[in-house]
């Protein structure tokens, strides 16, 4: 149990001795500035109002039944009625050297696991990937990685475009080549193939024409397009793969259930939703008017479901994949990681969803929303040329750079290190740059502010836990040997045991609120209390005695697991050296 949720029910037992109704929480928090303690319970103010009593004489009555004898070294009470808990360091230090005998950290596996189905990256399979999916398959990763952690079981769903109107001009495309030159050849640049594609459309009315009869033939189940499909299809989730296997997202083939897994589901879909009243005809087209989200004025929300032609849409789909998630996968949670731009369209699919009972009232869907990434400019972020950047360039361009700096800044690797360290720190300070941004703004994608070893930054954990590793290795021990107790004497100690002991307590956050950027705080937080105590508590100076020494090594060694357990939630490698 973590240290909120312990003193929470300390000070909840204490509110009831003292005569408290139990519907008044105790409401306890980490504090927020020095001297307040390392934990306040602020729930007598609310606990007063409701008895209407003195705020500051009921928290008095709250600590006088406090119990947290060895725990807290004092307990007072601040302006109307704010109980401070300042911790023992004996305490702290003896939940330390119990998490620290756990390789998950003392974290314990939820007692009620949920089944969670998260639906990220999801690109659109007619194109290559390019810099727009970057942040729906990393934030999503790093969710999917701590949920996992958690104990819950989490089901990847990758909800590709592999169905649009696109794909009978693809095919139709790709047919002609199998009739002249190589076709893997013809398909080995996807984004030059589209151009390719999409210059024929446009000048050659007969293909265009044969584009449209191709996808009404392969949304029929024709054999023939259906082949030349897979074919494109095979090469275009080739090249995913390859953007996964690079930025070390869990993504595997299996978790692949594109928009044309749902396809038979679609007419039956409309038909039920016909049945249910909800669908009505409206020029030609199925549509239903959601009152729930009528506008100002009161107009329903109209939700096309089936065109006048017969198609179906984005939305459609989107039902029937919830729809299956909610039966078939048995979700609690659906999480959806898109791009705020698709807030309308996700918030019509989950309210009618409900409003159809295609999934349970206790359901949650969340649509996870993010902002765009933007160049210096402010604008969204492009080549010079103002094309899309696409996804392989700039991983391969974030690699070379960290290269660059890693040789400046050491020489002690050989070739392959160099690569590899500059693999995982270019990697990862792409990813963590976006990640420790509040996920629902916009940010301004900078080479130079993340591949900074200052500050905020990927470079800067990865550093740190190398760091702790080079004492280790001076030190001439392992961390799995270090005997001896945990003390925590000076100021610099305690503060750095008791951020080490609140990761359980972010990782609840995140898990719930889906906002990587609080685990990034937490880790830079970390990071910066170890300076800190590194400046303020020397290790393996001469005249340290073991037992400090000892008792130091292990308190680094806690922040090295730490810093590379929540890296590892959020996707991004450490090294031994950099
Ligand atoms: N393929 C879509 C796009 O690139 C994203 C799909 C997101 N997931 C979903 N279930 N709608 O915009």
């Amino acid at each position: 149990m973590n240290i909120r949720d312990f003193l929470t029910e300390k000070v909840q037992s204490a509110m009831t001795t003292a005569g408290i109704p139990s519907e008044c929480a105790p409401i306890v928090a980490p504090s927020k500035k020095a001297g307040f303690g390392d934990y306040q319970a602020n729930g007598a103010m609310g606990a007063a109002k409701v008895m209407k009593t003195n705020p500051r004489a009921l928290a008095a009555s709250i600590v006088e039944n406090l119990d947290l004898d060895g725990i807290a070294a004092t307990i007072d009470i601040a302006g109307p009625g704010f109980i401070n808990i300042h911790l023992c360091p004996k305490w702290l230090a003896t939940q330390l050297a119990h998490a620290q005998l756990d390789d998950r950290l003392g974290i314990t596996a939820v007692s009620a696991p949920q089944t969670a189905v998260v639906d990220y990256s999801s690109p659109n399979l007619a194109k290559e990937m390019h810099v727009g999916h970057l942040r729906s398959s990393i934030i999503g990763d790093a969710l999917v990685r701590l949920l996992e952690f958690q104990g819950h079981k989490v089901i990847r769903q990758n909800h590709v475009g592999d169905w649009g109107t696109q794909f009978g001009m693809l095919t139709a495309e790709l047919e002609e080549h199998l009739n002249t030159d190589d076709s893997v050849m013809a398909l080995n640049d996807l984004e030059v193939f589209y151009r390719q594609s999409k210059q024929h459309f446009d000048a050659d009315p007969a293909f265009a024409d044969k584009a449209r009869e191709y996808v009404v033939k392969l949304q029929g189940g024709d054999q023939n397009i259906l082949k030349l499909w897979e074919q494109f299809k095979t090469v275009s989730l080739k090249h995913s793969e390859e953007m996964y296997t690079n930025l070390n997202v869990t993504l595997k083939p299996e978790d692949v259930k594109g928009e044309s897994f749902y396809n038979d589901d679609l007419s039956v879909l409309v038909k039920e939703l016909q049945e249910q009243n909800l669908a009505v005809e409206s020029e030609g087209a199925q549509v239903v008017f959601l009152d729930e989200m009528a506008d100002k004025e009161g107009n329903p929300s109209p939700v096309l479901i089936q065109k006048k032609g017969g198609g179906y849409l984005y939305a459609t789909t989107d039902l029937a994949a919830l729809r299956y998630r909610a039966d078939t996968l048995q979700a609690d949670r659906v999480l959806y990681f898109i791009d705020a731009r698709q807030s309308l369209h996700m918030q019509q699919v989950f309210t009618l969803a409900k409003k159809a009972n295609f999934v349970p009232a206790t359901t949650s869907l969340e649509h996870h929303a993010f902002g765009t990434m933007m160049g210096a400019d402010g604008k969204p972020f492009k080549t010079r040329a103002g094309d899309t950047v696409k996804l392989a360039d700039l991983l391969v361009e974030a690699v070379e750079r960290a290269e660059k700096l890693v040789r400046e800044k050491n020489t002690d690797l050989n070739d392959e290190q160099v690569l590899e360290v500059a693999r995982k720190v270019g990697i990862g300070a792409v990813k963590y740059a976006d990640l420790s941004k509040t996920r629902t703004n916009d940010y301004i994608f900078s080479w130079e502010s993340m591949l900074s070893f200052e500050g905020n930054t990927a470079p800067y954990l990865q550093y740190g836990y190398t760091r702790i590793q080079s004492i280790f290795r001076k030190a001439g021990i392992s961390a799995a040997d270090l005997k001896g107790e945990l003390a925590l004497e000076v100021d610099q100690e305690k503060a750095l045991a008791l951020k080490l002991l609140q990761l359980s307590e972010c990782l609840e956050v995140v898990a719930r609120e889906a906002y990587p950027h609080i685990l990034c705080n937490y880790l830079y937080e970390l990071a910066s209390l170890y300076m800190s105590f590194y400046e303020a508590c020397p290790i393996l100076k001469d005249g340290i005695d073991t037992a400090t020494r000892n008792s130091r090594l292990q308190l680094c060694a806690q922040v090295g697991n730490t810093l590379k357990t929540g890296l590892d939630l959020l996707g991004i490698e450490v090294m031994e050296r950099m």
